[in-house]
């Protein structure tokens, strides 16, 4: 039951964001320069948790969320809606240490500050987000970046990338 309805609302996120009207998104976006707008939404699925996004040409092209020594990071959610479909709260964070969008053996980062569930205004509300203990990033041209897929409690999102700090 749990995963027909799982897969139900990513066939409406791909629909959504085929009409280029879905309702969330985490920035810094990766492959996203200047402001994230609608159309930019990925629908994070598990077969493709990047979507459309050109991985190698963009990991290193855009400033990274930086983790701090804890594994700590802040990122961005602006939601387009209100409503559980334009939801600030993340459901999934998945962490793929080694930045080239293989998430089969992702583990999850914890979210210490969350977003609402079903936000009554549009605008943008603060994420933090800590990677998995002892998690090393070996991603990019720097070799410590991450990638993580996030996907909202109305099932859009995007993947980020996140540099660990030296
Ligand atoms: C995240 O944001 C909070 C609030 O602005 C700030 O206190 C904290 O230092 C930030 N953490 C990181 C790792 O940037
Ligand atoms: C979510 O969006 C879809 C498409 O715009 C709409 O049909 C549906 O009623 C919305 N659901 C909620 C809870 O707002």
């Amino acid at each position: 039951m749990f995963s027909k309805s799982l897969i139900s609302s990513v066939a409406l996120c791909l629909g959504l964001a085929l009409q280029a009207s879905a309702h969330a998104i985490i920035t810094p976006t990766l492959g996203v320069s200047g402001t994230a707008v609608r159309a930019d939404v990925q629908c994070p699925s598990a077969a493709s948790e990047c979507r459309t996004i050109n991985i190698p040409q963009n990991i290193d092209s855009l400033q990274a969320a930086i983790a701090n020594q804890a594994g700590i990071f802040n990122v961005t959610i602006t939601n387009f809606n209100g409503g559980v479909n334009g939801s600030c709260q993340i459901a999934s964070a998945l962490v793929d240490p080694t930045g080239t969008g293989n998430f089969a053996s992702a583990q999850s980062a914890t979210m210490i500050l969350n977003g609402d569930l079903a936000p009554t205004v549009v605008g943008y509300q603060p994420l933090t987000v800590q990677l998995p203990a002892g998690l090393e990033c070996a991603g990019g041209a720097s070799a410590d970046k991450c990638l993580v897929s996030f996907t909202t409690a109305g099932s859009f999102g995007n993947c980020v990338v996140v540099q660990q700090s030296a």
